[in-house]
């Protein structure tokens, strides 16, 4: 083991385990977080000049030398917190940094920033290496095009000057007014974002890098995903030991109450306050965007990238995009057959020429002539088609060949969209129709209740479609910068549990009918539910029930401390519907029909529900049993 490796251990001792599983939520902190207060003004060149300057100081953790790529997609280790992100960012001695001059304070302050974000990530031993620096440059970007507050807005005190070098290398694809980001383009005062939705957000990396620049401790974020990756718990986990004031509202909250040490019940109440959230729902279908949120979106790949643009239009959101993966199918029906797109293409090329060929001269912009340009150009002619200032900007290369960012803004915006727009003290304007999405929130298990077609800008699928089970149709996402969606998000919708709970099968319902000595004197329903409930209890005691699923998923989870190992099964009873009274052709008794429901008693929903094999097992008991426990009650109806 090398010297590194030895100092790594010493720091992590206790708090970490090979696998990167957090034993004892006890971790040796590196350098606290220091909150400043302001950092230095930046511009699009400055952000530029710094991630390169990133980039090249670890360029050996980039493998920017080597051609072995590979590496950069090595997880980040506790040792990398002292051998790479120690703080010392000039006085490293192994690393030569290229150009001494260009060190001056305000990059220092950057730079540090980005190594207290970097040691956390390290930390958490899950994030490859190449993600910590995409994150940070887009959330640099994101920080600068949108910043939460006046406070944070490099503009407020950037003066004239300064912005003769501002926007020097960027594109400005959309207007000309790019010089002034004091008002939104369209006259009227600036509009800030405080709260940013990282869509198809993976690890929530970018969430909680755009949330530590935000020095003024405003921002607030949600993370949504189809599926959360186990990652995210422990990123949450360090940031939130490293950074609380980052997560929480209260800077002096009690780190002791935080993560996996926490009760149940203080969970709810510690979940409203969070600033950070990550709710498992698809981005097709689940998401209510609006226009006092901003979106986000990297590496979101193929037609992802379309369905989030069609989500920010159609509520007039503000957008930081990052495609990847780009694919034919992003482009108009008639141009998505590769011949078709290779001719255009060709024809980009020869009309380049002609334009540019012979002189310096031309001021014609560029036609696109790869396949990712002609459909982000296509992307951006869509945003400002819809009235958006689209601006690009491109992470350095070397950090991410799919490098592309497409910056938009929304000009104009209608009357309503400007009613439900924050004012300056909070949140307002929740329209009385809006609580309807509520009570359909509460009916997550109700799979007619179609309230995405009210109120709603989910991304829905011109062209663009998903293939996400039918469970996800059946709630929504709201992303609105206001107190109840903020709400509905931190106490219903949002974590493992939650996500669980909206995709478990329903209980089982099992019919039977029964002979009755009397039609008026009926099997009292509380006495038959008891039988139901004693024979599940029989049953599961004998431990065929709900075991290999159960004692994995219960270890898995036991940090979650709700963890019940064998959770019950209950049952209750109900008539069933009143329909033809049968007659015994010998004892005369008279026929009614009883519903059991099986279910899990598991209220964390970690838990499989009932299969309706093991229902059947136990209906066909309670079935067996009935005449027994009930002299004069025979079965008409039911499993044998
Ligand atoms: C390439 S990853 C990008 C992750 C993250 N933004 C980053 O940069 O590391 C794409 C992510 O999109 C998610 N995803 C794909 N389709 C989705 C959908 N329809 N709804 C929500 N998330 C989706 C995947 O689960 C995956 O985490």
């Amino acid at each position: 083991m090398s010297t590194n490796d030895d100092d790594a251990d010493a720091v992590v001792e206790d708090g970490w385990s090979e696998n990167g599983n957090n034993n004892h939520g006890v971790i040796k902190a590196p350098t606290p977080g220091v909150v400043r207060q302001k950092l230095p003004r930046r511009t699009v060149l400055t952000i530029q000049r710094e991630l390169e300057r990133i980039a090249r100081r670890h360029r050996r953790l980039l493998a920017l030398d080597s051609t072995n790529t590979r590496d950069r997609k090595k997880i980040l280790e506790p040792r990398h917190a002292t051998t790479e992100f120690h703080g010392n960012y000039y006085r490293d001695q192994e690393n030569v940094i290229e150009n001494e001059n260009e060190n001056d304070d305000e990059d220092e302050h950057y730079a540090s920033l980005f190594d207290e974000f970097a040691r956390v990530v390290c930390y958490s031993k899950v994030i490859p290496r190449k993600e910590l620096f995409e994150a940070w440059a887009m959330a640099l970007y994101v920080h600068y095009y949108f910043p939460p507050s006046k406070e944070e807005d490099h503009h407020h005190y950037c003066d004239e000057s300064d912005n003769e070098n501002d926007d020097g290398d960027n594109t400005d694809t959309g207007n000309d007014n790019d010089d002034d980001n004091s008002n939104n383009g369209n006259g009227k005062s600036k509009v800030y974002y405080q709260r940013v939705a990282d869509l198809a957000s993976g690890h929530g990396l970018v969430s909680w890098a755009v949330l530590l620049l935000d020095q003024s401790r405003t921002r607030t974020a949600i993370c949504i995903d189809k599926s959360i990756p186990k990652s995210t718990d422990i990123i949450e986990q360090v940031m939130t030991k490293y950074h609380p004031s980052v997560m929480y509202d209260d800077a002096n909250h009690n780190q002791n109450q935080i993560g996996i040490e926490e009760r149940p019940e203080k969970q709810q109440q510690t979940l409203i306050k969070k600033r950070w959230h990550y709710v498992e729902g698809d981005i097709c279908r689940n998401v209510l965007a609006d226009s006092t949120t901003l979106i986000v979106g990297v590496h979101c790949c193929g037609t992802l990238s379309d369905s989030i643009l069609e989500l920010a239009i159609s509520s007039n959101a503000p957008l930081c995009l990052i495609p990847c993966c780009h694919t034919v199918k992003s482009l108009p029906l008639e141009q998505r057959q590769d011949d078709v797109i290779d001719s255009i293409l060709q024809q980009n090329i020869e009309k380049n020429n002609d334009d540019h060929g012979n002189s310096n001269g031309s001021h014609l912009p560029l036609l696109p002539t790869t396949k990712t340009d002609y459909i982000d150009q296509y992307r951006i002619q869509q945003l400002i088609d819809a009235g958006y200032t689209v601006q690009e900007e491109r992470i350095p290369s070397v950090i991410t060949p799919k490098n592309r960012i497409i910056v938009a803004t929304p000009r104009l915006l209608s009357l309503d969209q400007e009613d439900i727009l924050r004012d300056d003290n909070g949140y307002d304007n929740i329209s009385s129709g809006d609580s309807k999405i509520i009570d359909n929130v509460d009916e997550h298990n109700n799979e007619n209740n179609d309230y995405t077609t009210k109120h709603i800008t989910t991304a829905t699928t011109k062209n663009h479609t998903s293939s996400t089970t039918e469970s996800s149709k059946v709630f929504t996402i709201p992303l609105a910068d206001n107190e109840w969606s903020r709400s509905i998000v931190a106490s219903q919708l949002s974590g493992r549990i939650a996500a669980r709970m909206r995709k478990r099968r329903k209980p089982q319902n099992l019919n039977l009918s029964l002979y009755l000595p009397h039609p008026d004197k009926s099997l009292p329903l509380k006495s038959l539910n008891n039988l139901a409930t004693t024979i599940a209890t029989e049953i599961q005691n004998q431990k065929s029930f709900q075991n290999n699923t159960t004692t994995t998923k219960a270890v898995d989870d036991a940090r979650y401390n709700k963890v019940v190992l064998y959770p019950t099964i209950i049952t209750s009873v109900e008539y069933g519907a009143k329909g033809a009274v049968y007659t015994h052709p010998d004892t005369g008794t008279y026929s009614r029909s009883f519903r059991i429901k099986y279910e899990i008693n598991d209220p964390t929903g970690i838990h499989p529900e009932v299969t309706k094999e093991e229902a059947k097992v136990l209906h066909k008991e309670v079935c067996r049993r009935i005449p027994i426990e009930f002299p004069g009650i025979t079965l008409r109806q039911g499993i044998r």
